[in-house]
């Protein structure tokens, strides 16, 4: 843990945010109003990898300038009960002074399986909550909050039904899925409190070209331009190209311009996208790989007809997918957001199921009245 910064670790984010310039001004709006003694909350979602993270550890300087203090908290998927919540209420006497229903908080924090200390718990965080925020205003960041346990979840969601909280500003990132019940209740409280929807959308062209030049002092040539492209505008997804080109020797950066050279970089690539992935459930990513061998887009009926699923249950497992943003709906078909996502999973399956795959893949596609230059493309592939 980083010692030295008392908003905790993971406050630090990349050295410069490219493309997030109205999304922070919609922060700052809110950081003012706090400043000025209101209550405000806000909640950033978008895909994994989208900068949610990073866009949290901008407003730290942010709030500072206009003299909100910023209590930044990380949740990590090992979390213990109130383990959260313990770190946003810890004591700060440099900014807080300390008084005894604090003392009295952080004992029921240290033994919360006392019989009834959920409840005086949940009490004694909305009067720390709202005492600090009268005695200085202050910002509660809680990155990942759909992480956190159901305890601290809970007293949140509390929380919610007392807003406005006076010279508070609670911001919660949350990845769109998986969500336990728990987290749609938080979420359900906090937007009936008026919590702002901050959606991060994906990094315009212009914006990824920005961040690989500030990463590798270099404008990106065709090659790079051409795998970037399939990155969606997932910065994540951008660093993993960074890194996989740097890790296998495959970037030269000559005369201004960053160059991937060879193709030593794909499998290293594949496999850092895929361990990004491995966070959704496994039937999904089967149907996903199983999707791939489809294209960067395919129609519903036809993956279900090669995964020999019902429609009804291969929309499904879709849904899931398209909440995760890992694909998007375009007309009636629906296409990968991310084609790096699409090859790592393609390029994972096996030789075999993969050629078993093509022949059903151009069963389906028959059947399905596909022209004869598709099916003889997945009969070749097949052999
Ligand atoms: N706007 C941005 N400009 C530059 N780098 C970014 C930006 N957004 C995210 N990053 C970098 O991309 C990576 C993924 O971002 P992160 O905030 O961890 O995503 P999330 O929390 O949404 O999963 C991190 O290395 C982060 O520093
Ligand atoms: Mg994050």
């Amino acid at each position: 843990m980083d010692q030295g910064d008392p908003v905790g670790p993971g406050a630090r984010g990349p050295d410069v945010l490219v493309g997030r310039a109205g999304e922070l001004d919609d922060i700052d709006g809110l950081l003012t109003s706090v400043a000025g003694g209101d209550g405000a909350a806000a909640l950033l979602e978008g895909e994994a990898g989208i900068g949610r993270s990073a866009l949290l550890a901008a407003l730290v300087p942010g709030a500072r300038l206009v003299g909100v203090e910023p209590v930044l908290v990380r949740v990590d998927a090992a979390t213990v009960p109130y383990g959260p919540l313990r770190q946003l209420v810890a004591p700060r006497p440099d900014v807080w002074p300390a008084g005894e229903p604090d003392t009295e908080l952080a004992g029921l924090l240290q033994a919360p399986d006392e019989p009834a200390a959920a409840r005086r718990i949940a009490d004694l965080v909305v009067a720390a909550v709202l005492r600090r925020g009268d005695q200085h205003p202050w910002a509660l960041l809680l990155d990942d909050a759909h992480l956190a346990d159901a305890a601290t979840l809970d007293v949140l969601t509390r929380l919610a039904h007392e807003a406005p909280l006076p010279g508070v500003l609670v911001v919660l990132t949350l990845r769109p899925v998986p969500h336990r019940r728990e987290v749609q209740d938080l979420v359900a409280a906090w937007v009936r409190a008026g919590a702002r929807n901050v959606e991060l959308r994906p990094l315009s062209t212009p914006a990824v070209q920005t961040l690989v030049e500030q990463a590798v002092g270099g404008a990106p040539g065709p090659v790079l331009r051409g795998v970037l492209a399939t990155t969606g505008g997932n910065p994540r997804l951008v660093g993993d190209v960074l890194a996989a080109a740097a890790a296998t020797g495959s970037l030269t950066t000559s005369d201004g311009t960053a160059e991937l050279i060879g193709s030593g970089w794909q499998a290293e690539l594949d496999a850092r996208v895929r361990r990004h992935v491995a966070y959704v459930d496994a039937s999904v990513r089967t149907l996903l790989t199983q999707a791939s061998v489809l294209g960067t887009s395919f129609v519903v009926p036809d993956l279900a007809a090669l995964a020999a699923l019902d429609v009804t249950t291969c929309w499904r497992t879709l849904r899931y997918a398209l909440a995760a943003g890992l694909v998007a709906a375009r007309g009636d078909r629906l296409a990968f957001r991310h084609d790096v996502v699409r090859t790592a999973l393609y390029d994972d399956l096996p030789p075999q199921q993969r050629r078993a795959l093509h022949a059903r893949a151009a069963w389906a596609l028959e059947a399905a009245g596909a022209p004869p230059h598709v099916i003889t493309g997945h009969l070749e592939r097949a052999r």
